[in-house]
C-alpha cells in the first residue's frame, strides 16, 4: 500500500515554507488561535459543507460537521470547514441541475486554491452529490463522501382507511392528482402540507438523492453501509464520526479518487442503481463523474445492465417502502450482496478493503423489502434506454414507475412548446386529448430550458384526470423527479434547442414507442421531416450574460453527462503557485 509522509503533505507548500509566505500562513493559522504544530504536524482535512438556511434537507450538516471534526481530531488530522454552494432540491429555480456544475467548479477550486490534504463530502441532496464529488474527483486528493441521511418516515391517516406510508415527493404528486380529481378537499390538502417531510434528511424514497449516495457508497466512496442511516439516528452521527477517523487514514494511504475508480466500480454503480430502481436522473449523473475520471462508460452500458440485474429495493416509487425500512433490513451492503454474481468485487474502496469484503456476510433482515433474486419487485427492469428517429443520441425511461399497458404504445402527438403553454393548455377541460395521447414537451434540455429541468413528468390533463386517468405517454428532452412514477420519456437528446428532432415534431404526428424494442419513433418520413428542419429556426436565448450564458454556451447534451466541456475530461487540476 502507498503511504505517505508528514514531509509529503500537500498542506506542507504553505505551511513549512521558509520565506516570507510561509510566514504568513503561519501566522494567519494562529490569528484564528490555533497553534503552529496544529498545521505544521497533522494532515489538513477539509469538510466540504452544503449546509444552508434555505436547504431544508440539510439543516443538520452544521453539527455533522462538528461530528466530522472529532473523529478528523481524534485520528490526529486537523479540521476545516468550507461552506459550498448549498442546492437544496425544490427551493432553487428553475432547477438545481443549472448549479451542479458550478457546485462541481466551487469544490474544485476550493480544494485546488487552499491547503487541503484530503477531504470529506457533505451533502446528499440531489445535485449535491455529483456536484461535489465530480470536483473532488477532478483535484484528486483523498476523498471520503458523508451521505446526509434520509429523513423519517411518515404515515398518512385518514377516518375508516388503513394507514398509508407515505414519502417526500412521490407522494407530493399522488394527492395533488387526487386534489385536482376533486378526491381531497381543499382543507385536507392544506393538512398535507405539514406531512411527508418529517425532519431533516433527504427525500426518502428511491428519489434522486438516495439513488446516488448509493451509487456512491457502490463506487467505494462511502463508508459501507452509511448511505442509509437515517438523518436523525444516532448512528448516523457516530458515522460521520467515522467518516473523520477515516479520512485521515486515507491521506497516509494516499487513497484517493483515481485508485479507487475505474470502468469496475463504475459498473458496480450502475448495477446499483438498476437493483435499487433507482432515479433516472442519475443516467447523467454517472455519465459526469465517469468521464471526470477518465473511464468509458454510456448509456448502452446502463440499458445492458438493466437487462441484466433485476429491480430488488421495494422502495418509492417503484415500490411501497422507504428508505428507513431499507436501513433497517440492511441497507446497501445487503443489497449488493444480493446481487453480488453482477459485480466487479476486487474494486477497492474507502475503507482500503475489497468490496467483496466489504459486504461479506450482509444478509437481507426483511425479504418484502430487500427481494431475492426470484421475486422482483419489477420484471420490467430499472431503466431502458431508447433510440430511434427521435433520439438519434437515445432517451431513458423508467420502466419500472411505468405503466405496462403503454410498453408497446403508438398515438398522436399534442405538442407544447414551453412549461408555461403546458400548465395553461392541461387546465383546460375542452383540451383535445385522450388516453391514447402522447405528450410532448420541448425546449427543456440542458440548453434550452436551460439546466435541463425536472419537467418531465407532464401533467395529465385535468379532463383526463377527472375521468380517473392516472397516466399517459409523455415525452420531452428534460428530466423527472426521481421521486416521480408514470410513463415518461426523458432526456431526449439531442434536445430540441440545438435542433434534435424532436423539434420538428407537430401536433396530430404519430409516435411509436416500442419499450421491448427499445424504439422510439416518429412516424412522419424523411422528405417532410427534411421540408420541417429547413423551416426550423434555433430559439433566441434572453440570457446574455453571466453564468447562465456561460452555461448554455459549455453544456454537454444529455448522454454525456451535461458537465461542461472544458470540464468533463481527466485532466488534473494544476497546483497552484504558492508566491
Ligand atoms: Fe432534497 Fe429531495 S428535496 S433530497
Ligand atoms: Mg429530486
Amino acid at each position: 500500500m502507498t503511504s505517505k509522509a508528514l514531509a509529503d503533505l500537500r498542506s506542507r507548500r504553505w505551511f513549512d515554507a521558509t520565506d516570507m509566505r510561509g510566514f504568513a500562513h503561519r501566522q494567519r493559522i494562529q490569528q484564528m488561535g490555533l497553534r503552529r504544530e496544529d498545521v505544521l504536524e497533522r494532515p489538513i482535512v477539509a469538510i466540504i459543507n452544503t449546509w444552508s438556511d434555505l436547504s431544508p434537507c440539510h439543516a443538520h450538516l452544521r453539527e455533522r460537521a462538528e461530528s466530522i471534526k472529532r473523529g478528523v481530531l481524534m485520528a490526529g488530522g486537523m479540521p476545516f470547514e468550507l461552506p459550498a454552494l448549498s442546492l437544496g432540491e425544490v427551493m432553487v429555480k428553475p432547477t438545481t441541475m443549472l448549479y451542479r456544475n458550478f457546485l462541481a467548479m466551487e469544490v474544485e477550486e476550493l480544494l485546488r486554491s487552499l491547503p487541503v490534504d484530503g477531504v470529506v463530502l457533505l451533502a446528499g441532496c440531489d445535485k449535491t452529490t455529483p456536484g461535489t464529488l465530480m470536483g473532488a474527483i477532478s483535484t484528486d486528493l483523498p476523498t471520503l463522501f458523508c451521505p446526509a441521511g434520509g429523513m423519517l418516515s411518515d404515515r398518512y391517516l385518514k377516518q375508516g382507511e388503513p394507514a398509508r406510508v407515505v414519502g417526500a415527493g412521490t407522494h407530493t404528486r399522488m394527492f395533488w392528482d387526487e386534489y385536482q380529481a376533486g378526491a381531497i378537499c381543499d382543507n385536507e390538502w392544506v393538512n398535507l402540507e405539514a406531512k411527508m417531510t418529517r425532519s431533516p434528511g433527504t427525500c426518502n424514497v428511491m428519489g434522486t438523492a438516495s439513488t446516488m449516495v448509493s451509487m456512491v457508497e457502490a463506487l467505494g466512496l462511502a463508508l459501507p453501509g452509511a448511505t442509509a442511516i437515517p438523518a436523525m439516528d444516532s448512528a448516523h452521527v457516530r458515522m460521520a464520526t467515522a467518516c473523520g477517523e477515516r479520512i485521515v487514514h486515507m491521506i497516509w494511504e494516499d487513497l484517493k479518487p483515481s485508485r479507487l475508480l475505474t470502468r469496475g466500480s463504475f459498473l458496480n454503480a450502475v448495477a446499483a442503481q438498476m437493483a435499487l430502481g433507482g432515479s433516472t436522473n442519475a443516467a447523467v449523473h454517472v455519465m459526469a463523474l465517469a468521464r471526470r475520471a477518465g473511464v468509458a462508460l454510456n448509456l448502452d452500458d446502463l440499458d445492458a445492465m438493466a437487462r441484466r440485474v433485476p429491480v430488488l429495493a421495494n422502495l418509492f416509487p417503484s415500490g411501497d417502502r422507504l428508505m428507513e425500512d431499507f436501513h433497517y433490513a440492511g441497507g446497501l451492503p445487503a443489497l449488493l450482496n444480493r446481487i453480488r454474481a453482477h459485480l466487479n468485487l476486487d474494486e477497492l474502496t474507502v475503507t482500503g478493503q475489497r468490496l467483496g469484503e466489504a459486504i461479506a456476510g450482509r444478509e437481507s433482515l426483511d425479504d418484502e423489502v430487500i427481494r431475492p433474486l426470484d421475486r422482483p419487485v419489477s420484471e420490467a427492469g430499472a431503466l431502458a434506454v431508447l433510440r430511434g428517429n427521435l433520439a438519434p443520441e437515445g432517451a431513458v425511461m423508467k420502466t419500472s414507475a411505468a405503466s405496462p399497458r403503454y410498453f408497446h404504445h403508438v398515438g398522436k402527438a399534442l405538442v407544447f412548446d414551453n412549461p408555461a403553454e403546458m400548465m395553461a393548455r392541461c387546465a383546460d377541460p375542452e383540451l383535445d386529448c385522450d388516453e391514447n395521447t402522447v405528450l410532448v414537451l420541448r425546449n427543456a434540455g440542458p440548453v434550452g430550458a436551460p439546466g435541463m429541468p425536472e419537467w418531465g413528468g407532464l401533467p395529465i390533463p385535468k379532463k383526463l384526470l377527472a375521468r380517473g386517468v392516472r397516466d399517459l405517454v409523455r415525452l420531452s428532452d428534460a428530466r423527472m423527479s426521481g421521486t416521480h412514477y408514470g410513463s415518461c420519456v426523458l432526456h431526449i437528446s439531442p434536445e430540441s434547442a440545438v435542433g434534435g428532432p424532436l423539434a420538428l415534431v407537430q401536433t396530430g404526428d404519430l409516435i411509436e414507442l416500442n419499450l421491448p424494442e427499445r424504439r422510439l419513433q416518429l412516424r412522419v418520413d424523411d422528405a417532410e421531416l427534411a421540408r420541417r428542419r429547413a423551416a426550423w429556426q434555433p430559439p433566441v436565448s434572453p440570457y446574455r450574460r453571466g453564468y447562465i450564458k456561460l452555461y448554455q454556451e459549455h453544456v454537454t447534451q444529455a448522454h454525456e453527462g451535461c458537465d461542461f466541456d472544458f470540464l468533463q475530461d481527466a485532466i488534473p487540476s494544476t497546483e497552484p503557485t504558492i508566491f
